[in-house]
């Protein structure tokens, strides 16, 4: 079972929107799991304190190594297969495919930082892959790994129902999705595209490809690249 674990500081985010919906749905019936850590439980002293100033100065708090360490050694024993996970903006992109790869295996454990940063030598010290979900600065990394877990989830078998087969999502089949439309036939004096409703389904189908293929043209001509590249 997919089995997720989150250190945070703040663990009443989760499961947040992931306790709705079909997700929400899926953690119900024990699909995968969920488990949200307060980071300050392993935090120093009176104050549980897990941060400190930056070495050389500047402004801000650095999260402590070794109140980390210790935070993902009470969350997962050594032989714990799941990849560590640590957002940060400055991380590998995530993508569809490390979705894919992910909610294929045993879970993840993603430490959601806060502050600054954290101190360096955790990331190596604890094995940590650094990840990002876009070029922006989110204020922590909690709606970040909720980001991450959504997309792993409904990937889930079951988690989805039927609307699951996703092959002719965006980034499934390598395009963006083509337009839809549903009744009413008219809308504020806008038309159905009277291929949909020709009952042709080698024409219907010829169109979508083409209209998937003019969208990313326009919007992501780099998701092309990899079909424009010679033998
Ligand atoms: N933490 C702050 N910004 C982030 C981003 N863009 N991706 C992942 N983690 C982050």
């Amino acid at each position: 079972m997919f089995r997720a674990t989150l250190l945070t500081l703040f663990p009443s985010m989760f499961p947040g929107p992931l306790g709705q919906s079909l997700a929400g749905d899926g953690l119900a019936r024990g699909l995968w799991a969920l488990e949200a850590r307060d980071i300050r439980e392993q935090g120093l002293g009176k104050h549980r304190a897990v941060d400190d100033t930056p070495a050389g100065g500047g402004p801000g708090m650095v999260m402590r190594a070794d109140v980390l360490a210790a935070s993902l050694d009470a969350a997962a024993q050594p032989d714990d297969p799941r990849p560590r996970l640590i957002m940060s903006p400055r991380g590998k992109p995530f993508s569809q495919g490390l979705a894919r790869a992910w909610a294929a295996g045993p879970g993840l454990v993603i430490l959601c930082p806060r502050f600054e940063g954290v101190d360096e030598r955790v990331i190596a010290g604890r094995g940590l892959i650094e990840v990002s979900i876009g070029d922006y600065v989110l204020s922590g990394g909690e709606v970040a790994a909720l980001a991450i877990l959504d997309a792993c989830v409904r990937l889930i078998p079951g988690v989805m129902g039927k609307e699951a087969s996703g092959a002719e999502e965006s980034f499934e089949s390598g395009l963006l999705e083509y337009p839809q439309y549903t009744r009413p036939r008219e809308w504020e004096g806008l038309s159905i595209p009277d291929v949909l409703l020709s009952g042709d389904h080698a024409k219907i189908a010829a169109w979508r490809r083409a209209e998937a293929e003019r969208i990313t043209r326009e919007r992501r001509p780099d998701l092309l690249a990899p079909f424009a590249r010679g033998p």
